[in-house]
């Protein structure tokens, strides 16, 4: 059987990159599951499926066609053949995900999908609800989180980089607000699973996040093969 390492938490918290550095380490599986949402968000879009239409939602998040590619350290995400990483990863798809991912019906039909990610040796699954629902007997469960300011803070020097203007208060805003929509809503809420190891990464470089991370890998004999 493969060995599933879950990684939840709030956007912002590093589990992108944690879970990808983690991944490679243990020459793991990986799955975004916040891609699948997002893919589900931009096929509505070209296929013209009203956001409100549940049923439809649902039909599309099982029968999308959709691909992931590594390509040198990134992962190319494929829609119908074609390469959206980079829209993909917008604000506006962003917003889209999180309405799709509102929907219990759109939910249900992405499970099984995003179970079928589970190959030999392992993989690596960071979203929301893994250690949660998608796969509640996972032998090692993070739920990383840093605080609403530090997530700000750190999306807002993306942003600088990639040369966005945006006000740091504004983006503390959407942080609060998306944590409290993803938080309170019924299907699948951003909880931590009951016996997920809490990891705060507000102080912590990604460097120090790692460690901690492998330290519990090697606690519970999860790692055959670790990549140097
Ligand atoms: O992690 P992300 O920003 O790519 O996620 C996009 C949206 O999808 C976000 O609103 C949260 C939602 N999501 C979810 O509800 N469950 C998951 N397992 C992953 C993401």
């Amino acid at each position: 059987m493969a060995t599933i390492i879950t990684i939840d938490g709030p956007s912002g918290a590093g589990k992108g990159t944690i879970s990808r550095m983690l991944a490679k380490k243990l020459r793991f599986h990986y799955l975004d599951s916040g891609a699948l949402y997002r893919l589900l968000g931009l096929a509505a879009v070209r296929h013209s499926v009203d956001m409100a239409n549940q049923q439809d939602l649902s039909t599309l998040a099982g029968h999308m066609d959709i691909d992931f590619e590594a390509s040198g350290d990134e992962l190319k995400v494929l829609l119908e053949g074609e390469d959206v990483s980079l829209e993909l990863r917008t604000e506006n798809t962003g917003a889209l995900a999180s309405q799709v991912a509102s929907l219990p019906n759109v939910r249900a039909a992405l499970l099984r999908r995003q179970q079928l990610f589970a190959k030999e040796p392992g993989l690596v699954a960071d979203g929301r609800d893994m250690g949660t629902v998608v796969f509640p007997e996972a032998p090692l469960k993070i739920y990383l989180t840093a605080s609403a300011e530090e997530r700000a803070q750190r999306r807002y020097k993306e942003l600088l980089a990639k040369g966005e203007n945006v006000s740091l208060r504004a983006l503390e805003e959407q942080v609060r607000s998306r944590d409290e929509r993803d938080m309170s809503r019924d299907a699948s809420p951003l909880i931590p699973a009951a016996d997920a190891v809490q990891l705060d990464s507000s102080e912590l470089s990604i460097q120090e996040v790692m460690d901690t991370v492998l330290n519990l890998v090697y606690l519970k004999g999860l790692a055959t093969s670790v990549d140097h």
